[in-house]
């Protein structure tokens, strides 16, 4: 699951000072589905970033399964990352000189030995079969569309079994049709995995799917449904 708790981002540019998320606090239970809306600059893929560990709050706290990991050093912080949280952005940010196969492996492959079991390249098959994939294994991501792009890039972000799996628009490149189907693929992961599932998403319909959606504006929550 996933607790925030007051979080605050604030810039300083030199001249002046940008408040991009203001005292934000929710929980998402474990395998729920959330979905983040607001206009453009609201702050959803700054949060998303928070989340992700990728970016550290000016104060406040995100916790991940109870592991706080606003207070992590980088290694621990990687640890986490690499283990507990998949990502899949708006641009599917595909390696392109990686098939996909390796693209799904990526993850696997980037994590140290360490001590931890870690999937191989039976899963990255089956969850490229999961997305309708199993015939593109060996293309390179120039050789596939941006719906089957993004197919890959759902496939890798749930390799390594992540407890949590935030998406930042993940259908926003792709026509109504392949947004639809990598939507459906999300869920049924999710739902399959039981994964916690954050969905940044400016689409309504989208946003039905989940549990609940909340909406900022100018960092805020100002809505919560
Ligand atoms: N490094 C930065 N320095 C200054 N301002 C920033 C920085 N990063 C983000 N911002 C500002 O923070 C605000 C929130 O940005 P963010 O990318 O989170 O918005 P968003 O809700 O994801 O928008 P969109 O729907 O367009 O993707 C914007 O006004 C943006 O200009
Ligand atoms: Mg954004």
């Amino acid at each position: 699951m996933i607790r925030v708790r007051s979080l605050v981002k604030t810039i300083d540019t030199g001249t002046h000072r940008v408040e991009i998320l203001r005292d934000i606090s929710f929980d998402v239970p474990a395998s729920q589905v959330l979905a983040v809306m607001g206009p453009s600059g609201s702050g959803k893929s700054t949060l998303l970033g928070m989340l992700a560990g990728l970016d550290w709050p000016t104060s406040g706290s995100v916790a991940i399964d109870g592991v706080e990991i606003t207070s992590l050093d980088e290694d621990a912080l990687a640890e986490v990352r690499g283990r507990k949280i998949g990502f899949v952005f708006q641009a599917y940010q595909l390696i392109p000189t990686l098939t996909a196969l390796e693209n799904v492996l990526l993850p696997a492959e980037m994590l140290g030995a360490g001590n931890g079991v870690r999937p191989g390249p039976s899963r990255a098959r089956a969850l490229l079969e999961s997305v309708g994939l199993s015939d593109r294994r060996d293309h390179y991501p120039a050789q596939l569309s941006g719906g089957e792009q993004q197919r890959v890039a759902v496939a890798r972000a749930f390799m390594m079994q992540p407890s949590v799996l935030l998406a930042d628009e993940p259908t926003g490149n792709l026509d109504s049709e392949n947004g639809n189907h990598v939507l459906e693929l999300l869920l049924k992961l999710n739902r399959d995995e039981g994964a916690t599932l954050v969905l940044v998403t400016h689409d309504r319909e989208l946003a039905s799917h989940a549990d609940r959606t909340i909406t900022l504006k100018d960092g805020r929550i100002v809505g919560d449904a």
